[in-house]
């Protein structure tokens, strides 16, 4: 096993009607910025109870955090805090508006030009001077409600780029798994395919012997096969509505990532095809995912092969049909959780995509990705053309 740090300072509050607790939760006499997005909030009766949750407090409001939150919305957000005196702000949404706030916590004290945050992948360490931020979760499939890393687009340039580090976990989240009956069905869908991939990006690498990480893995993976196309159906049944909610958390709160070789490329390059195309993060993933594991067959089919055996219970007579076998079950799962797996059911004019991607990542030195750094931009174009 590799050695690792493991700290997460997250207090994790989930449950029903524990949005009541806020008032003990956020700072007193704070001035607060609740964050939000594109309304939901006020539809579902969320906003209802976080502000009665606030009374007393002193609170300003900030929404209009798209999906996919925009460096240029999230600004105005900086600079409301800047003139408003703002000691706390709490985001109260799903993975778009946490991830907005974790970069607004991080550029309101930024000195110079905030996008290179994004650009020159700026790391936030413990003890970096940010805002401190606590979040109500009303989606779950980013696990961003208990990391600290978060992906902003720079519309003007059309770049999805990251930040994080540790100085931006939230101080708390509030998780109620009612939350998700108001979902959409597409955004269930989504939920479900976001978290299965983590999972798969820190567990789909090559064997080792961190053998504790990869029954988590597994277990996360074979709860989301179970409950996942229920609770699409059923988002109003509290046990499939706790345990996915619960599934997504585990899947990016750090924990499966310790110790063990990670990939990340499927999001990479699914990032690029939101920012070009604006296909939903999930769906990108259902795109690019299986091609990647086609892809790069010979260096990933031994642990193709057990999660085959272990996740579908396969049961081929060779590791190579078993690993075949395996993604072919995993692209047949993510059409029964309502996903197109070509870029072409996604979006239009799609013909130079990947020399779009490929001229990007080279653009930015990304010439190696992967637990092995052997998706070189050749293979990153093979994966993409593989996937129109
Ligand atoms: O904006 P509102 O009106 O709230 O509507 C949202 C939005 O339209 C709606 N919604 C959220 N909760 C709802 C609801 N509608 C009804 N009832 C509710 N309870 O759902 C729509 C999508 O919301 P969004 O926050 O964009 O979705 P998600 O949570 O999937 O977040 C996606 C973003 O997270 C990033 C993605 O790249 C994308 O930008 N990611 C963040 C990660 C992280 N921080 O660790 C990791 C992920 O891999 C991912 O990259
Ligand atoms: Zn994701």
């Amino acid at each position: 096993m590799n050695n690792f740090e493991l700290y997460n300072p997250v207090n994790y509050i989930f449950g029903k009607d524990q949005v009541q607790k806020l008032a003990e939760l956020v700072p007193a006499n704070a001035k607060v910025l609740i964050a939000y997005g594109g309304g939901s909030i006020f539809k579902n009766g969320v906003h209802e109870a976080v502000t009665k949750a606030l009374k007393g407090f002193e609170v300003v409001e900030f929404g209009g955090i798209e999906p996919n939150p925009h460096f240029e919305t999230l600004m105005k957000a900086v600079q409301l805090i800047r003139e408003q005196n703002i000691d706390f702000i709490l985001a109260v949404g799903g993975g778009s508006v946490i991830d907005g706030v974790k970069f607004i916590s991080a550029a309101v004290h930024y000195d110079g030009d905030a996008a290179d945050i994004l650009r020159k992948r700026i790391l936030f360490k413990a003890g970096a001077k940010v805002i401190p931020f606590g979040t109500v979760l009303t989606l779950p499939a980013t696990g961003s409600e208990m990391n600290s890393g978060a992906v902003v687009t720079i519309a003007a340039t059309q770049e999805k780029l990251t930040l994080g580090g540790s100085a931006l976990f939230p101080k708390f989240s509030i998780v109620d798994p009612t939350v998700i009956i108001s979902l959409p069905k597409r955004q269930l869908q989504n939920g479900v395919v976001d978290a299965f991939t983590h999972v798969m990006e820190q567990y789909l690498t090559y064997p080792h012997e961190a053998f504790l990480q990869d029954r988590f893995a597994e277990s996360i993976l074979k709860t989301l096969i179970e409950i996942g196309p229920n609770v699409v159906e059923n988002p109003s049944d509290y046990i499939l509505a706790s345990n996915f909610v619960w599934c997504a958390t585990m899947a990016l709160n750090g924990l499966i990532q310790k110790g063990v070789p990670s990939d990340w490329a499927t999001h990479m390059i699914g990032h690029e095809l939101t920012a070009l195309y604006q296909i939903d993060h999930a769906r990108t993933l259902a795109i690019i995912g299986p091609n990647l594991y086609k892809v790069m067959f010979e260096t990933k089919k031994e642990k193709l092969a057990q999660y085959g055996k272990r996740v579908w219970n396969l049961s081929e007579n060779s590791v190579e049909e078993n690993a075949q076998k395996a993604i072919e079950k995993t692209i047949e799962f993510f059409h029964i959780m309502g996903m197109k797996t070509k870029i072409s059911e996604n979006a239009e004019n799609i013909e130079n995509t990947a020399e779009m991607v490929v001229k990007r990542f080279q653009e930015r030195g990304w010439n190696a990705l992967g637990e092995r750094q052997n998706i070189t931009l050749e293979k990153v174009q093979e994966i993409v053309e593989m996937s129109y």
